[in-house]
């Protein structure tokens, strides 16, 4: 970033000198905080209306100031204005940008403002904005999972506990149940947005302010729901980062189950996917591999959403109210739980819209392990039999297998009836892995039917999702 000479520090009067280099390095925020120049110039509209309401600008000055903002704004997309390390942040840089375009004038925009309520409203505004890039790309993954389960929805799998094989299940169920925890994220920071839409600005530094300023117009102006009701609260608060950076750790955390899933499926042991290749990746030095990348950073990032979150929660510990400078270091971990969110999702979304499922691997062994253990013991509860007395005789006929080396569906009538009289040849029925999946078709359960009904809900859940984002929404 270029030096500027012409820097417009915000508060040089009392200084008989300006920073030492050492201070100004400290301080400087503007090569991050760029991000937020766009909503900064945003709020500067909404200030200036406010101050024109307040007969502190009349009309001619407030067109010139819109459209010195406007020309601003241009500059700042197009990139031929940018903040400098004079500048030390983007508050000061964009005054600057202001100045240069307006002369004196410009300098009537900061009364009634401080950078801290500035900051708190920017950050909001940056925030609220991003989670709707954040829900599409959610939406969007939740889509891919969908489809993936309708395409294989029939294919049954063994359902894992402990990663043993535990009862079978369609493939399907396991893809959908992904699709409920990226659900619930979306609620999640829906569920955020109404406690994050209350406006900082108008609070000043920290005391409100002795001009008329308006700042339920302000709120309106901005799109928040109102303005915050106390303004220590409104220039110290950063809970909406902290409930950001939960939601995002816990997003990482749900991407990163689904990618060692991935991982798992794709090693030559299980066979079950196959990657596309443009979703994977070689290796420089074995000619034969194709390693599930999008899984594993998925699984390595969700250290670094954690570890935002934990950085924001220890610099907000015990800081006193109302602003102090720490609260500048709220910015980075937010932005980059942001920036890699949306460089994440998709490409998790892509690799399982792409990933083929090796249908005949997938079933393969689906009621191995004796995973048809709890039907047998089910089966006799049917026939009243205490399930304690059932889950033994199930047991006994498990331990009989082991000795053969056989699975339980390789048991005769006869078979049965030695395990335990009560073991009738009607227990048959329900030792064949489509009629233990059958048979669970309560609700959520793994039977055909049930997953059916699934995947409609899930449906009208999506669009009730997408709803939300829709601009009149
Ligand atoms: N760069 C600062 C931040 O990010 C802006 C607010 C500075 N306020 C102040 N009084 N020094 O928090």
């Amino acid at each position: 970033m270029e030096q500027n000479e012409q820097a417009t520090r915000l508060w040089g009067g009392r200084f008989s000198s300006g920073p030492s280099p050492e201070m100004t390095a400290l301080s400087l925020s503007v090569h991050f905080d760029w991000r937020l120049a766009k909503y900064d110039l945003q709020g500067s509209r909404a200030h200036a209306r406010v101050l024109a309401n307040a007969g502190l600008l009349d009309d001619d000055e407030l067109d010139k100031m819109l459209a010195a903002l406007d020309e601003l704004e241009k500059d700042v997309e197009s990139g031929s204005f940018q903040g400098t390390e004079a500048d030390e942040d983007v508050h000061t840089a964009l005054e600057r940008g202001l100045i240069e375009r307006l002369g004196t004038l410009g300098g009537k925009l900061r009364a009634g403002r401080s950078r801290n309520d500035q900051v708190a409203t920017d950050l909001r505004l940056y925030l609220r904005d991003n989670v709707r890039t954040i829900v599409a790309a959610l939406i969007e993954l939740q889509k891919s999972l969908l489809a993936k389960a309708e395409e294989y929805r029939d294919v049954v799998a063994p359902g894992m506990t402990h990663l043993q094989h535990a009862q079978p299940i369609l493939f399907s169920h396991q893809l959908l149940a992904h699709v409920h925890a990226f659900a619930r994220d979306v609620d999640r920071l829906r569920d955020w947005d109404r406690r994050a839409a209350v406006s900082p600005l108008g609070a000043g530094a920290l005391a409100g302010s002795s001009l008329a300023l308006d700042p339920v117009a302000v709120a309106q102006d901005l799109g928040f729901d109102r303005p915050a009701d106390n303004s220590i609260d409104a220039v110290s608060d950063r809970d909406y980062v902290a409930e950001f950076l939960f939601a995002a750790a816990l997003i990482g955390v749900h991407l990163s189950r689904i990618g060692e899933e991935v991982v798992l499926w794709t090693t030559t042991e299980f066979g079950w996917v196959t990657l596309h290749d443009s979703w994977a990746t070689g290796s420089s030095i074995m000619p034969q591999k194709k390693n599930p990348d999008i899984g594993e950073l998925a699984r390595g990032k969700s250290g670094r959403f954690i570890g935002n979150l934990m950085s924001l929660l220890t610099t907000l510990k015990a800081l006193p109210l109302a602003y102090d400078r720490d609260l500048q270091e709220d910015k980075e971990c937010t932005f980059d739980s942001v920036e890699q969110l949306q460089m994440l999702l998709p490409a998790v979304s892509g690799m399982i819209a792409t990933m083929k499922v090796n249908a005949d691997n997938v079933s393969r062994g689906a009621g191995a392990g004796h995973a048809l253990a709890t039907d047998i013991a089910e089966w006799l509860v049917r026939q009243g039999v205490p399930f304690r007395e059932a889950h033994e005789v199930s047991g006994a006929a498990v331990r009989e297998c082991d000795e053969r080396g056989c699975e339980l569906y390789d048991l005769s009538a006869a078979d049965l009836a030695a395990v335990d009289a009560r073991l009738t040849p009607d227990v048959l029925d329900v030792l064949t892995v489509d009629g233990a999946l059958a048979s669970r078709s309560t609700h959520g359960g793994t039977a055909p039917s049930a997953v059916l009904t699934q995947i409609e809900n899930i449906k009208s859940a999506l669009a009730e999702q997408s709803a939300w984002l829709a601009p009149s929404g």
